[in-house]
């Protein structure tokens, strides 16, 4: 699948649940309303989308949400999924990216099923903190969820969203702890997607001035790592382990952008920031052969834009899509 813009799109985020049991402070309000459980795609029909995406050159599928693993049976999917990775199969990565509070329950399971690479959001080591941000986690389950994914043998990567006067104090000790356990860590410029309750714009952290910060007391490499995903990586000499970078605001990636996004109605949105989106529930509800399903999915990705135009709105303090990120899976 080549876009407008001559780029490969070969890795697919799949929103599974726009519902999440935690209630982070930028992401999302304290009082959510979420989809009705009739709008939502089984299991099997989310399965069957993948599968032609996959059937279309798609490499690397990534679950997401809100929390993928809130989903009611959910780990049926990554079996299914990851029988689509047999080699010689199209499909070479299948992961997802989760806060990790159902993480010890099911690390053995995403395993077993083929994951082998997790990404888990967190914020901050400090137990108030983290309850305060989250509005309502426990630091110790997500702590007990991430050990547990390490035993089970996967590679554990943290994503922090760096948030001005919340956890921006924080970094060094997340890099240090990062480093004792293994685990690379990458942080994430705020976003303006969606009403959040609060002031987002007094949160927003560019990460030009993290790194300014930083490499006054580490020696960061540059590396030509890549994972497919927006980061770019250093590795901190004195940890051994990688930093990445996923700077929106700062440095745009869209250049080199290889992704769409499917919502757990069926909505494939070509970007995380424009509202330009294609219904692949109708079809697939209408009995689409698989040849139908493939020429909508091809119809919506030579309808790809450029890329976002978000900013950050210091006057108005509104965000620049109101759809919630949980909805569009990141
Ligand atoms: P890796 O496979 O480890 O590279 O993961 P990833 O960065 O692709 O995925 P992850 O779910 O960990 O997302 C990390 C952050 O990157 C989240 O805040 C996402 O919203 C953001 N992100 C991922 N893809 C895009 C994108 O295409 N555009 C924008 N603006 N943000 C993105
Ligand atoms: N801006 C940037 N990152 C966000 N995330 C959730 N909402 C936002 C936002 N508005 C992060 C989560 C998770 C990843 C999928 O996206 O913390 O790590
Ligand atoms: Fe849930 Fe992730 Fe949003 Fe936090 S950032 S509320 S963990 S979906």
């Amino acid at each position: 699948m080549i876009d407008p813009f001559d780029r490969r799109i070969s890795y697919l985020r799949v929103s599974v649940t726009d519902r999440c049991d935690l209630r982070c402070v930028y992401c999302m309000a304290e009082e959510m309303t979420f989809l009705p459980k009739a709008e939502l795609l089984t299991l099997e029909e989310l399965d069957r989308l993948c599968g032609a995406f996959v059937d279309l050159g798609v490499e690397k599928l990534r679950l997401t949400g809100g929390e993928p693993l809130v989903r009611r049976d959910v780990m049926r999917l990554f079996e299914s999924l990851g029988r689509r990775l047999a080699p010689g199969g199209g499909l070479k990565e299948l992961t997802l990216t989760t806060n990790g509070t159902r993480l010890a329950q099911h690390a053995e399971g995403l395993h077993a099923a083929g994951v082998r690479r997790i990404n888990v959001s967190l914020d901050t080591l400090d137990p108030a903190t983290f309850r305060a941000l989250t509005r309502r986690g426990d630091i110790e389950r997500v702590l007990d969820g991430i050990f547990a994914a390490r035993a089970a043998g996967l590679a554990v990567k943290i994503n922090t969203v760096a948030l001005k006067g919340v956890n921006e104090g924080e970094i060094d000790r997340l890099l240090i702890w990062c480093g004792e356990h293994g685990f690379d860590l990458t942080l994430i410029e705020t976003m303006p997607l969606g009403e959040v309750d609060g002031d987002r714009t007094d949160q927003y952290l560019p990460l030009s001035l993290v790194r300014a910060r930083l490499r006054e007391h580490w020696t960061l490499i540059e590396s030509d790592h890549r994972t497919g995903g927006p980061a770019r990586y250093v590795t901190v000499r004195e940890t051994g382990q990688r930093l990445g970078f996923i700077t929106p605001m700062t440095h745009n990636f869209c250049e080199s952008c290889n992704r769409v996004r499917l919502t757990c109605t069926g909505t494939l949105y070509m970007c995380l920031g424009q509202e330009d989106a294609a219904d692949l529930r109708r079809p697939l509800r209408e009995g689409a052969d698989d040849a139908t399903l493939h020429a909508a999915i091809a119809d919506a990705i030579a309808r790809k834009p450029r890329g976002h135009d978000f900013v950050i709105d210091r006057r108005h303090n509104r965000p620049a899509l109101s759809r919630h990120m949980s909805v569009t899976g990141g």
